[in-house]
């Protein structure tokens, strides 16, 4: 497309395009008191904007911040997390988005970033961009008056009702040590403010608390509560996190024990969450949904092949990738590392796949099951599934 020009924002322009973005998505313009706050989430000379070359009009933008992922075996990889993807409504289908998303990925390229990750509005999108379902959640609905906790369940230690912005910094020094698990995100400084500014905007009171343990925080959670008529009040988990078994039972044995309360309601929660498992009635836990979480392109290919770690019998995987075609070509995955191969390939998959089998949320040989993989030496898929697979099903846990 020639009648239009992808660039760099400067900051005089980010409030018109954070109005653009959600304009998309059929939410008022920003007023004055809450401009501020949007501001301090914002990265400096992260966001991208598409202009008419005609008019100057800014027609759509796209936003990222500086962050990482942690990959099995416990590394931190660099990640571009892409978010404020919008394209004005009588522009879209021009290709817009297309400019976009290959501007900002030569730019995560040209930094060193190794990744990029978002949230999808629609899963239709960004397949095509070659970013893949690198993590899945689910949400779960408790009735609190089934919901009792057994008796061997984990004590858990003390749960402190705090101020929100004193907790904050507390959690934010903390969350580095409980972002363990594949899939969990660094969290900068603006991503904070982002909560902040977000929270700021729910229409009742939130009540945030911290769990410590011997060693000082080590679980939190910020929720808000919904009492449309006495007796049927339902909370809102908006955020939780726990660094282990303690801090996870004991942040839950406060949640069910606040007053009121008939139902709680948590979302984004990793598959695995063990919640029903620590009552008596595990029934008193419904799953209302499942679904995909953090969507990952692999922007550097053997970098990101490189910085996790396998387990098991190698394999020999060959790469396509029409966006960036210099990840092309076969890497050779196993206990020593992966690196680029002259061997012929056991299995073929777009760059797309890869990121759905990366951080193990995916076994290659159900997505061979389905044409995403292609197997060409008998028995690969296998030999990847047990390489590839982790303990523990990867999560992001952070809305951006
Ligand atoms: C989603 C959105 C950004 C797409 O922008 P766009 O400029 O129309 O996208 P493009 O013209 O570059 O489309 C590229 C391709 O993606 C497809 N596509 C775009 N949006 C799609 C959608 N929502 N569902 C399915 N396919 C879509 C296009 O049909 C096109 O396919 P083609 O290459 O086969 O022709 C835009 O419609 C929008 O702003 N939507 C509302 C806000 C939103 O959902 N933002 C995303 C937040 S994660």
């Amino acid at each position: 497309m020639t009648d239009h020009v992808v660039r760099t924002l400067t900051d005089d322009e980010l409030r018109a395009s954070q109005d653009l973005f959600r304009a998309t998505l059929h939410v008022k313009p920003l007023t004055d008191d809450q401009w501020p706050s949007v501001r301090a989430s914002l990265q400096p000379a992260r966001s991208l904007g598409v202009h008419e070359v005609d008019s100057g009009a800014l027609i759509g933008t796209a936003r990222s911040f500086d962050s990482a992922i942690t990959v099995p075996g416990g590394g931190d990889v660099p990640l571009g997390a892409v978010t404020s993807v919008g394209v004005r409504a009588d522009c879209t289908r021009r290709g817009v988005l297309t400019e976009l998303m290959h501007a900002q990925l030569r730019e995560f390229a040209d930094r060193g970033l190794v990744a990029a990750g978002l949230h999808a509005s629609e899963s239709a999108i960004y397949g095509r961009f070659g970013y893949g379902i690198a993590t899945r959640a689910r949400d779960y609905t408790v009735d609190v008056r089934r919901a009792k906790v057994r008796q061997d369940a984990p004590a858990g230690g003390r749960v402190n009702i705090e101020n929100l912005d004193s907790a904050m910094e507390r959690w934010a020094a903390a969350y580095p040590a409980m972002a363990t698990r594949p899939g969990m995100l660094a969290r900068p400084d603006e991503w904070w403010a982002g909560l902040r500014s977000h929270l700021a905007r729910e229409e009742g009171p939130v009540t945030a608390v911290t769990h410590e343990g011997t060693g000082g925080v080590d679980g939190f959670a910020v929720y808000s509560v919904d009492r449309p008529r006495p007796g049927s009040a339902t909370l809102n988990l908006i955020e939780m996190q726990a660094a282990g078994p303690e801090a996870f039972c004991g942040v839950w044995r406060y949640l069910l024990s606040v007053d009121l309360v008939h139902e709680v309601t948590a979302s984004v929660r990793p598959l695995d969450d063990p919640l029903e498992l620590l009552l008596t009635d595990p029934r008193a836990v419904s799953t209302t949904g499942q679904f995909d979480d953090l969507w990952v392109r692999l922007v550097d290919v053997p970098a990101a092949l490189a910085m996790r770690t396998y387990d098991g019998e190698p394999v020999v995987l060959e790469v396509t990738d029409p966006v960036l075609p210099g990840n092309e070509g076969c890497y050779r995955l196993g206990p020593d590392g992966a690196v680029r191969t002259d061997q012929p390939a056991e299995l073929q998959l777009s760059v797309d796949t890869l990121a759905m089998i990366h951080l193990g949320a995916w076994r290659p040989s159900q997505l061979v099951d389905t044409g995403r993989v292609r197997e060409t030496a008998p028995g690969a898929a296998e030999r990847a599934d047990r390489l590839l697979s982790t303990a523990t099903p990867p999560w992001c846990g952070t809305f951006f």
